[in-house]
């Protein structure tokens, strides 16, 4: 299995490019399920994730065409042969459970595995099976499989929290379904604004996307449509804390501050510098210690939790204490004792960590046991004393695209060891 192994070496200096985002990029690939003309997708992120469900969709019968490298992919589900989405494929990727809307949608009838609870928590669906019934369809649990079926109607559905995936799903099933379908307390991150624009490109009626109302009247068809994958936040947001943990100035190709600007807040009152330049975002680190800011991750706008472990990573190195609250996630402090490890000062108390910054970390060998979690420590180790070593890398590959080339590109200390 391969390890990436990182040796603090000081400042980083350069420009780092930024993929696709994978979030939104597995919902568009779902979104090609609801038409029987291509959906071609460009700028799409080369990861394993990507890999995954276009597994699981041609297990249903799309083709799929890869150009540009794999930067373009051209989805035609045209014969669709199958509306059952095995367990195998959805356990080990929880954005295959998007599936499920735009199936039932397409065809009235879907079979989708029941997702599971996963490293950061237990990640329920109920609000994705509510949504359902309250389109008219019939749902029923059986053998750890989701089968839902009937003729969807429009309908006023208000969730009791944002969730990313539940709006995502009862979007896809509202588009073909009679009538209209009000969302409420709907998702306003920037992948579910992506995801509705890709469905309006292909013909879908859909207004509000971006606010926490969405309003969605049926069509008969989709047609094709062209649709290029925005940047990824996620990734942008932890390129631009590299510089704030090991010193120097980066510039993210392809940022922008409406796509994180809760972590630029965060960042400027930690004492960075943050400029928005023609290609992108830049951060500057303007020597010393970064100060503790105290942090509490919330649906978009907010902090996003996807950046919790990352902004944890600074943290262990700021002057002072930092609070770190964890709202949307029950689990996902994993990172804290790999930090531990390294010599950081944090205490957990349930959704809570308290980080007193220290002097310097010393490397170590670590793991983690998801993808944000992981990436934390590639950026504790680029300012850490010796060698860090990050094993079980394979998470990394689920969602950062030629991690090791882009910090290199930039000056760092990293490199990805095979053992055979
Ligand atoms: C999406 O997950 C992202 N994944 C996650 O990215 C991200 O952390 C999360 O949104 C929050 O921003 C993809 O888009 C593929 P939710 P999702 O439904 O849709 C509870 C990463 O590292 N909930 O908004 O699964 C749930 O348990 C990842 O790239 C219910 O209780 O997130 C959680 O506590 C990991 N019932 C909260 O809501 C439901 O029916 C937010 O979940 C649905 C959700």
């Amino acid at each position: 299995m391969d390890r990436i192994i990182v040796n603090g070496n000081g400042p980083l200096t350069g420009q780092i490019p930024i993929a696709g985002a994978k979030n939104t990029c597995l919902k568009l690939m779902c979104a090609a399920l609801l038409s029987d003309e291509p959906l071609t997708l460009t700028n799409v992120p080369r990861l394993s994730d990507v890999a995954t469900l276009s597994e699981l969709l041609e297990s249903l019968g799309v083709q799929i065409g890869r150009l540009d490298d794999g930067q373009t992919l051209a989805l035609s589900a045209a014969n669709l042969s199958s509306h059952l989405a095995h367990y195998d494929i959805v356990r080990k990727l929880r954005a295959s459970f998007n599936v499920l809307g735009p199936l039932i949608g397409r065809t009235g009838e879907a079979i989708v595995s029941l997702p599971g609870g996963c490293a950061i928590g237990a990640r329920a669906v109920d609000f994705h099976i509510a949504g359902l019934e309250a389109l008219g369809a019939t749902v029923e649990l059986k053998d750890g499989y989701v089968h839902a079926a009937g003729d969807l109607r429009g309908a006023e559905i208000e969730f009791p929290f944002p969730s990313v995936g539940a709006t995502e799903n009862i979007m896809c099933a509202a588009v073909r379904a009679r009538g209209t379908t009000v969302i409420r307390n709907a998702a306003r991150e920037p992948d579910t604004k992506a995801l509705a624009d890709c469905l309006i490109a292909m013909g879908a009626d859909i207004e509000g996307a971006g606010t926490d109302q969405i309003v969605v009247r049926g069509v008969d068809r989709l047609h094709g449509a062209t649709h290029r994958v925005i940047a990824d936040r996620i990734e942008l947001g932890t390129y631009m804390i590299a510089p704030a943990i090991a010193g120097g100035e980066v510039e993210c190709l392809g940022g922008s501050r409406g796509l994180v600007s809760s972590l630029c807040d965060k960042m400027e009152e930690a004492g960075l510098e943050i400029t928005e330049t023609e290609a992108g975002l830049k951060v500057r680190h303007t020597g010393g210690r970064v100060k503790s800011v105290n942090v509490k991750t919330a649906p978009f706008p907010g902090f996003p939790t996807d950046l919790q472990a990352q902004m944890m990573a600074l943290m262990c190195f700021a002057d002072g204490e930092a609070v770190l609250e964890e709202t949307i996630f029950e689990n996902r402090f994993m990172h804290a004792p790999e930090l531990i490890r390294m010599g950081a000062k944090i205490e957990v108390h349930g959704n809570t960590a308290r980080v007193t910054g220290v002097d310097g970390l010393n490397g170590a060998p670590v793991m983690a046991t998801d993808l944000r979690a992981s990436v934390s420590l590639i950026l504790a180790g680029l300012a850490a004393q010796g060698e860090t070593v990050v094993s079980r890398v394979y998470h990394l590959d689920r969602g950062y695209e030629q991690l090791v080339r882009k910090l290199r590109g930039v000056g760092a200390n990293v490199e990805r060891v095979s053992d055979g």
